[in-house]
């Protein structure tokens, strides 16, 4: 499949948006400062917080999993069965308290924190992929 260039500067925060990469659903989410303060207080919730089971860009072995902080971009597929878990910008408290926003497979009840990082006590065994990507300037990342 054809690499996707996203142009990402009308992306607000707390937006996401979906392009299709290889047949796959792919996103790209600009994070909020609450989110990445969270993000490492999460941790000891999570079941590989430093996505050592799983084979990922060197560029994305970071606490944020991305190249850049505020931009979050995966591959939208839910690591058990390969549902496409729901983004909650606001209501993810209801499946993880004190944590607002995340993602939620509706299949199976799989819970990821706005890193792609799988919860402790759900059927997905793995965090999201990172797809390989890199940016062509400030606006433009390309996904392949
Ligand atoms: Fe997502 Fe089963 S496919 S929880």
């Amino acid at each position: 499949g054809a690499p996707v260039e996203v142009n990402i500067s009308k992306l607000e925060q707390g937006q996401l948006i979906r392009v299709e990469w290889r047949g796959k659903p792919v996103w790209v989410v600009r994070r909020t400062e609450d989110v990445l303060k969270q993000l490492p207080e999460l941790d000891g919730q999570l079941r590989d917080p430093a996505s050592d089971e799983l084979q990922q860009p060197e560029y994305a072995k970071n606490g944020v999993r991305s190249i850049k902080p505020e931009y979050f971009i995966a591959v939208g597929i839910c690591t058990h069965l390969g549902c496409s878990p729901t983004y909650l910008p606001d209501s993810f408290g209801e499946q993880v308290e004190g944590v607002s926003s995340g993602f939620f497979c509706p299949c199976h009840g799989s819970k990821f924190d706005m890193a792609g990082r799988v919860f402790q006590g759900v059927p997905a065994p793995l965090n999201l992929v990172i797809p390989p990507h890199k940016y062509l300037d400030d606006a433009n990342v390309i996904i392949g």
